[in-house]
């Protein structure tokens, strides 16, 4: 088993991740909001297939949670999730507060104009948007050579695999 890092501020994790490529390791990427089961070890061993060290966030993102969606009561499994990543051999854990991921006004927006409104999206507006701001920040962050996502929510691949083609 590997250490496991667990780093808190978008700076720390730049810094770490600098070292590693610094280093010629291949980062592999797992976003997700903890709570953390089989699916999301399937992504971790995945990841370790196409890298040397693997990333995984930990992260309840408020901007896809619609005013009436269950964000204060979102399971957080927080030290569950450490143990989990420790034996999937992760490296680094990040798990920012809200604070340190979102100014308090946000100015820019994204803004889906196709593939958002219908299956999940249709009653779900702006979640999509969410998903796209955080993983878009947390690509901008981490940098990963890789980045693994489930297919069980195809609707949110195909619009995350968009956004790549479209913001490179
Ligand atoms: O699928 C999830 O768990 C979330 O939508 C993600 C990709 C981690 C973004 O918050």
């Amino acid at each position: 088993m590997r250490d496991l890092k667990v780093l808190r501020t978008k700076h720390e994790v730049q810094k770490e991740l600098l070292a590693l490529r610094g280093e010629g390791k291949r980062i592999g990427f797992v976003p997700t909001m903890g709570a953390l089961h089989q699916g999301h070890f399937a992504l971790m061993q995945k990841a370790h297939e196409f890298a040397d060290e693997v990333v995984v966030s930990i992260f309840v993102n408020p901007t896809q949670f619609g005013p009436n969606e269950d964000f204060d009561t979102y399971p957080r499994t927080f030290e569950d999730d450490l143990d989990h990543c420790r034996r999937e051999n992760v490296s680094l854990v990040f798990a920012p507060e809200v604070s340190e991921m979102y100014v308090k006004e946000n100015y820019i927006k994204f803004s889906l104009r196709s593939l958002g409104d219908h299956l999940c999206g249709a009653s779900r507006q702006g979640h999509f948007d969410g998903v796209i701001q955080i993983v878009n920040k947390l690509f901008n962050i981490i940098r990963p050579d890789v980045a693994v996502f489930g297919q069980k929510d195809i609707q949110q691949f195909r619009i995350l695999d968009r956004m790549v083609t479209e913001f490179d």
